[in-house]
């Protein structure tokens, strides 16, 4: 770990406003051109639902939700992401500050009073899985469908993967250095090297689908996303073809454990 990530506060708040600049109404390209549609075809979200974005920053999924007759509710540990989300998607929901680990502590929240909960780039900031998990399925009705979109954890581990160039095959591979330990990862400082430091939690596929089996919640839809991004070099344009660098998964409650 490197002096500026021990020196700087850790957590969302003090990268709010970086985020916000980044992502923006409309999301940042990856939002708009992958993880949204991803989200939203997983979740097939249907009008009058009630559907939890845990994890929801400034609320980017909100209009996207709330467009389709969603009633929407947005949580976030971050104080400043969720008065930015309150300010930048006023009318499309509530957002609502409270810890993913914790949402029977949330006064507006209750017992089993959504259909869905959705986590979108936000699983792997938030620590340990199963109190995350057993606190969102306290939330939902028993037959309720969890969606996760996140970095694919087989392809990107953070600070141990990467992409390689084999002149001799001219080929691009995919490296991965370490896969099934699970580590808890500083990521950059954002901007100046002492704004801020954010967490991220690295675990292989395994925990998730037993952690949501363990609740009761079984996956039934598993989708491998490549880049969007576009290349000339041909090497590059496989290789992005063919290692998936997202995953989104749905899970559905079968109503037995709880
Ligand atoms: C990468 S941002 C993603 C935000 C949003 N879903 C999006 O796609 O733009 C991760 C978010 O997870 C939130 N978060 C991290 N740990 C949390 C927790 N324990 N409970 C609720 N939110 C948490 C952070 O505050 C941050 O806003």
């Amino acid at each position: 770990m490197s002096d500026n990530y021990s020196r700087a506060p850790s957590g969302w708040d003090p990268v709010a406003d970086w985020y916000d600049g980044w992502v923006g109404h409309d999301g940042s390209h990856h939002h708009q051109k992958l993880a949204i549609p991803a989200v939203l075809q997983l979740l097939n979200p249907q009008p009058d639902e009630h559907i939890l974005d845990v994890g929801c920053g400034q609320g980017v999924l909100a209009p996207h939700l709330a467009d389709r007759g969603v009633s929407y509710t947005g949580i976030d540990i971050s104080r400043k992401m969720i008065s930015t989300a309150r300010k930048r998607h006023r009318g499309c929901g509530r957002f609502l500050r409270g810890d993913a680990r914790y949402l029977n502590r949330v006064s507006a929240v209750r017992a089993g009073s959504f259909d869905a909960a959705v986590f979108m780039l936000s699983i792997e900031d938030m620590n340990p899985l199963e109190e995350v998990i057993q606190s969102t399925v306290w939330a939902l009705r028993r037959t309720g469908r969890i969606v996760l979109l996140l970095r694919h954890p087989c392809f990107r581990v953070p600070r141990q993967s990467g992409w390689g160039h084999d002149p001799d095959r001219k080929l691009r591979y995919r490296r991965v250095d370490s896969y099934l330990t699970p580590q808890s990862v500083p990521m950059k400082a954002y901007e100046k090297s002492d704004s801020g430091v954010t967490i991220s939690f690295h675990r292989p596929l395994h925990h998730y689908i037993n952690t949501l089996a363990g609740h009761g919640f079984m996956v039934n839809y598993l989708d491998e996303l490549v880049t969007f991004k576009q290349t000339r070099d041909r090497a590059e344009r496989r290789a992005n073809e063919e290692f998936p660098l997202f995953m989104a998964l749905r899970a559905q409650g079968i109503g037995a454990a709880g």
